[in-house]
């Protein structure tokens, strides 16, 4: 197979290049990143020489740029590129629509053009919007998205299903509950926590800290897109969980915990503008249509993340250095 997988310098497509590479040695695989301040080359540095990854740096909404790869013909194409963090789509939407909504249409015209044989998008459990206390999305759970992110996600998801249902494009849509694991930008709730532990810095935790997300450790994501891409039929949404709730506060607590850091530096901040209370995934459909199983467990998983934090310290520091600084001042200063 030779596929397209845009993204692939970012915290899941990365994880999931390594894991083609790895159980599909013979894959030739084009991965297309704009590396924004989210992409990362040092996250693929072990498989830099391998001669069936080839790295292109291009913008997904940017025809010129895709069309002469597309030229080559690709069998698949998975999306991950995205502006994928919360926060910053309430200081920032614009740029949410531009990647999100017009880069996944611009791959989607591509696609059509040079008959692409699959698409799947990488999507997220947030275009649900919000559950209350009970309850867990399912693929007909009606789409409500809440943030600018998961709206710019939601309207990426219609286009997906629109090329389906008009041209006959052959579509897969993912919707997988919050990611952990190695290469997590520290702008996400568990670098975050674990960068600021081990500095002794407070940790800002938004409103009352009893939201909840329902965690997936990352190579569990993509061993489900695995599946999807080869045996998902076609137009068809899988969700995507391992039944992990747990509230922020729980989350943040057993950080402490490993780090053996006090609770004190817990610092409870001004909540997030449409802070989506809790999200939960029936994942049924995938395990019992196309046999996916998670393989970790919320508390191994999330053990082996800090291990491999403190492992790579290297990689913290320099991912923490420069833009994310300013980013981090401006996000954490009037809380
Ligand atoms: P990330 O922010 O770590 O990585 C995104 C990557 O996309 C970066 O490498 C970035 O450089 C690249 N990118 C951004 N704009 C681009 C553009 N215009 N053209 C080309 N590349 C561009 O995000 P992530 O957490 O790895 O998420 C990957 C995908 O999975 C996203 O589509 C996200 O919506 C989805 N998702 C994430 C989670 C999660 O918990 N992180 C859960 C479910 C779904
Ligand atoms: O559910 C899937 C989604 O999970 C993905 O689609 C998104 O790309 C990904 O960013 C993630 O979104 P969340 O908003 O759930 O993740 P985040 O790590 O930003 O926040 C997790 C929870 O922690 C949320 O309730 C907000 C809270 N939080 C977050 C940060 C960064 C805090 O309390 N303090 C913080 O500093």
């Amino acid at each position: 197979m030779k596929i397209l997988i845009t993204g692939g310098a970012g915290f899941i497509g990365s994880n999931f290049v390594l894991y083609m590479i790895k159980n599909y040695p013979s894959y030739e695989i084009i991965n297309v990143d704009a590396l924004t301040y989210a992409g990362n080359l040092e996250n693929l540095r072990t498989i830099e020489h391998h001669s069936n990854h080839k790295f292109v740096k291009a913008d997904i909404a940017n025809r010129s740029e895709l069309e002469p790869l597309f030229e080559q013909g690709f069998d698949a194409v998975i999306n991950f590129a995205a502006e994928s963090h919360v926060d910053r789509s309430i200081l920032h939407p614009e740029i949410f629509v531009q990647t999100n909504i017009l880069g996944t249409q611009t791959l989607l015209d591509l696609s059509k053009q040079y008959h692409v044989l699959k698409f799947v998008q990488v999507s997220t459990d947030e275009v649900y919007g919000t559950l209350g206390e009970t309850g867990l999305f399912t693929e007909d759970t009606p789409i409500a998205p809440n943030s600018p992110y998961s709206a710019s996600k939601a309207g990426a998801d219609l286009l997906v299903r629109a090329y389906h249902e008009t041209f006959g494009l052959n579509v897969n849509i993912t919707r997988c509950s919050n990611n952990y694991g190695p290469y997590q930008f520290p702008e996400k709730l568990i670098p975050l926590m674990i960068q600021n532990a081990l500095q002794d810095k407070p940790l800002p935790v938004y409103g009352d800290g009893l939201n909840v997300r329902d965690w997936l450790y990352v190579e569990d994501h993509c061993s489900a897109i695995d599946l999807v891409l080869h045996k998902g039929s076609a137009g068809e949404v899988y969700n995507v969980g391992g039944r992990n709730e747990r509230n922020n506060l729980q989350v943040v607590r057993t950080i402490l915990e490993e780090l053996g850091k006090p609770e004190s530096l817990i610092s409870y901040v001004k909540d997030r503008l449409g802070h989506d209370r809790r999200y939960a995934i029936d994942a049924d459909k995938i395990r019992h249509e196309l046999g996916w199983q998670p393989k970790f467990n919320y508390e191994d998983g999330i053990k082996e993340t800090i291990r491999w934090y403190l492992g790579n310290t290297e990689w913290m520091a320099q991912v923490a250095s420069g833009t994310y600084q300013q980013y981090y001042e401006t996000q954490y200063k009037d809380r």
